[in-house]
Parts: structure tokens; sequence; C-alpha cells
């Protein structure tokens, strides 16, 4: 089958699914971030559930080359920045993200949210003990439309007067305004995440990607973006027992990704090949982590204008690499 007749089935076929978004929803997101008078900042922590709590943190430490602090006999915090710590895993038999922080400006940032998501009938509640756990001033949470937790807060603590200590002289990762990185959930209801993130969480469309899985149907990725960074989440509408297709690390030196890919490679962890994706331009390859997890680690993402952004489709997820291996 050529790709333009298989993109011919995928049309035909996704008319009589709910597998794509409507363009009449679809139009409603397609604007810029700041035409919403609330909105995210960033992915600010990624929480995660792993049967084996130990490998995940030795691969996360020997592979990714992150700071890995334990936290009792059943988490592990990594820090990558100057926060505190950036993801966290728990003992448990999900093997999945089972929370993600979304960073706001200030309190009032969050108190302004929180009344437009109840208007939008989605009760976001206070609770002072997690965020204490988390280490944030303020969190408020509630669920995705797919029933990931979702972590609304501000005030994270700042650790820049102890040097980041990575265990293989890793020369950092891109963070800041553009946070943590990227995560890719999927979704049994497209059209209602992308509501929630885009309407709800004043997040805009980057682009979309459809996608070809063999044995699957037809499916599509939404890319979202709430700052420089040109997907901060991205949707794709499949259902499946895990949420997270994947998590995204940049690195801000190139070499740091050669030598992760020899490192991973060696491990034989790989998932796919070393590759340039289409929309965002970043050169990455992806990993396996114990429990199944996929984490892409990359270098060189194109940053956005949000305001001045426009739009775009594009026919294949990669310009060239990307292989996936089968397991
Ligand atoms: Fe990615």
């Amino acid at each position: 089958m050529t790709a333009a007749s298989a993109s011919a089935v995928w049309r035909n076929r996704a008319a009589a699914t709910v597998c794509r978004p409507c363009t009449t929803c679809r139009s409603r997101h397609e604007r810029a971030v700041g035409d919403l008078p609330m909105s995210i900042r960033n992915l600010g922590y990624l929480v995660f559930e792993v049967v084996e709590l130990e490998a995940f943190a030795a691969f996360a430490a020997d592979m990714l080359g992150v700071e890995v602090q334990q936290r009792g006999e059943d988490a592990v915090r990594m820090r990558i920045d100057s926060r505190s710590w950036r993801i966290e895993a728990q003992r448990g038999p999900r093997n999945d993200v089972v929370a993600a922080g979304l960073e706001v400006g200030a309190a009032t940032d969050l108190e302004r949210l929180e009344r437009h998501l109840a208007e939008r009938g989605t009760a976001a509640r206070r609770d002072a003990a997690l965020a204490r756990e988390r280490g944030v001033t303020g969190l408020s949470h509630c669920s995705d439309p797919s029933g990931l937790e979702i972590e609304l807060f501000y005030g994270a603590t700042e650790e820049n007067h102890r040097p980041l200590r990575t265990p293989l002289g890793h020369g950092g990762f891109v963070t800041g305004a553009q946070g943590l990185g990227h995560m890719v959930l999927k979704t049994p209801v497209p059209e209602r995440s992308a509501e929630f993130y885009c309407e709800g969480l004043g997040m805009a469309v980057s682009d979309y990607i459809p996608l070809y899985i063999p044995g699957r149907p037809p499916a599509e990725l939404q890319f979202l973006h709430c700052n420089s960074r040109h997907h901060t989440v991205a949707l794709l509408g499949m259902p499946d027992p895990k949420r997270l297709a994947h998590f995204m690390l940049e690195c801000r030196d190139l070499d740091d990704l050669g030598r992760a890919l020899d490192r991973v490679q060696a491990a034989d962890a790989v998932n796919a090949t070393l590759g340039r994706h289409t929309n965002d331009g970043m050169l990455s390859f992806y990993a396996q982590m114990p429990g199944g997890i996929e984490v892409e680690i990359g270098f060189g993402g194109m940053q956005v204008e949000p305001q001045a952004w426009s739009v775009v489709r594009h026919e294949k997820t990669s310009r060239w690499g990307h292989v996936r291996r089968r397991r």
C-alpha cells in the first residue's frame, strides 16, 4: 500500500470513528498560548510507579546519567537540574506514570486556574499534605479525561546551592522555562483530552501527525505547547492500559546524547534507533527502562514562538531513523 492510499484509508476509517478530533472541536484548540487568561507554564515533574524500583533507579543513574536520591525503601527521586527533584519513582504494581506535575506561576494563577476548571466541570482539590510531600508551596489536583492524576502547583523547591551530581559527568538537561521535557500520553478519549489540556489548562496545538502501527487501528498524535518547547504534552488517541507512551529528556550537549546511546546499546535497551523528528527537529533515540517505561533522550529540539506559531500537519513522525525494535 502506498503512503497516499494508506492515508486515504485512514481518513475514511477515521470518519466513522471517534478516534480523530472533529474539525469543530479542533479549531477551538488552534490558537495561541496566552489567548486564555490562564495557562500552565511547563511540565514540572513526573511520578512513576514501578515494580522493580532498584533496577529503574540504576537505569536512570547508569544509562540516563541523572542524579538519584533514595527516599526510604520504596521511593527514589531524580534530579536533572537545580530543582530538588524532577522525577519520582515509587515501588508499586503499575509500571506507568501515576501523576504529572504542571507548573503555574504563582498562587493567584493557581486560584484562577482552579476557578476556570470548576466552571468547565472539573473540580481541582487543594491538598496541603501532598504539596509538602512534593516540596511545593501550593498544589491542587484533578484527573485528566484518561484518568491520569494532574497536580497543578507553584513554588517548587530550588536547590541551586547544591550542584547537580551526575554520576557520569553529564553536561545537564534543557529545563528552565521549558520544564522537565515532554510526555506523550495514550488516551481512549482524544477529543476530551485535547479539550482538557487546551481549553482547561490553556495549552495550544503545535501540529498533528497520523500514526500507523501494524496490527492497530490508525491513530493520530496531537502535539501541544505551553512555552517555547515545541511540545510539552502529546496525545495519542489509542486505548491502552498504560497511560504513558514515553517521556523525553533533552541533553544540553550532543556528546551526552551520543554517550547515552552507547550505554543503552551496550545494555541492549534501545527501543528505537537514532533519528530526527519531523515536527520538533529533535535528534533522539528511545530506550526501554525497567518496567517497560520508555524514555526518549534528545538533543537540539526546536523552540517555538507561541504567539507566532502556525499549526501544521506532518505525514511522518521522523525525517530519518527512529527504527522501532520489535520486542
Ligand atoms: Fe517524544
